[in-house]
């Protein structure tokens, strides 16, 4: 796992963009892996500004998101189908047939959940996943106690994450639904790369706990530390309670990875 700190969240988002975009100049097919929330919307605009402005192209790009709530319909405003096609999908050239978010209203939601494991499996596996964290230090919904090699399935959302995402349902947390479709801890190990963005003096503790913490299912974010290629993106705010600061500074100054992406 590597550590870049951003003064801000506009370059945060700007650098986790820039890294999309390289991978996908790299690989036109790539198969991305994307996350929804209030974190990724600067990520999706400046993603969308790239496509305007350089041409930067998603025709022959796949996508799966990483969760969709049970029981929305994607007509829903607060589906996250009806997030990505406002935030992302419909302001670049993603064929929306390659655009995938698991099915909240199956009807048989453990079919759902196999169906959508065999696509990501299909595409050849995800190149590249974005992620944030969420308060409860989940990634995707896998909430404290996901088993660590869980696949795409089912789960209750905590207290903790119904309050987080209560903004989103007229501050009412009792209109939040339950659960959710998610990418197991297990799918999201799988990807090749994963591109980790967290910003804002609320996610300071969580991220600490992800990044320098133990490895435990109580923050499922923790088992990242697990995975070969993993790049955690945080701003100055989110940063303020990690202890190896000086040593992530030193990483995006000098390494040659990062050379193309600190101008
Ligand atoms: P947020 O959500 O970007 O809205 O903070 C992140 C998450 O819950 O994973």
């Amino acid at each position: 796992m590597e550590v870049i700190i951003r003064p801000t969240e506009a370059e945060a988002s700007r650098l986790v963009a820039a890294i999309i975009a390289h991978e996908l100049q790299a690989r036109p097919q790539l198969v991305l892996g994307l996350a929804t929330g209030g974190t990724m919307e600067q990520v999706y605009s400046e993603l969308a500004r790239l496509h305007r402005e350089a041409g930067l192209d998603f025709s022959l790009c796949r996508s799966f998101n990483l969760d969709e709530y049970i029981g929305l319909p994607a007509t829903d405003p607060r589906s996250y189908r009806h997030y990505m096609n406002q935030q992302l999908f419909e302001r670049v050239n993603i064929d929306p047939r390659n655009a995938h978010l698991p099915n909240g209203m199956a009807a048989d939601l453990t079919a759902e959940c196999a169906h959508y494991e065999h696509q990501i499996h299909d595409c050849g596996g995800i190149d590249l996943q974005l992620l944030g964290i969420g308060r409860s230090g989940h990634i995707g919904f896998n909430e404290p106690l996901s088993a660590l090699r869980s696949r795409t399935r089912a789960k209750a959302l905590t207290p903790t994450t119904i309050e987080q995402n209560a903004i989103y349902f007229d501050n009412d947390p009792a209109k939040v639904p339950k659960r959710a479709i998610t990418m197991g801890v297990g799918t999201i190990l799988d990807a090749h790369r994963c591109i980790v963005l967290v910003t804002g003096k609320a996610k300071a503790d969580i991220v600490a706990k992800a990044v320098e913490g133990p490895i435990t299912a109580m923050v499922t974010a923790s088992v990242l530390q697990l995975h070969p290629r993993c790049t955690v993106v945080v701003d100055e705010a989110a940063a303020g309670k990690l202890q190896g600061t000086e040593y992530y500074r030193w990483i995006f100054e000098n390494e040659p990875e990062w050379a193309e992406f600190r101008r």
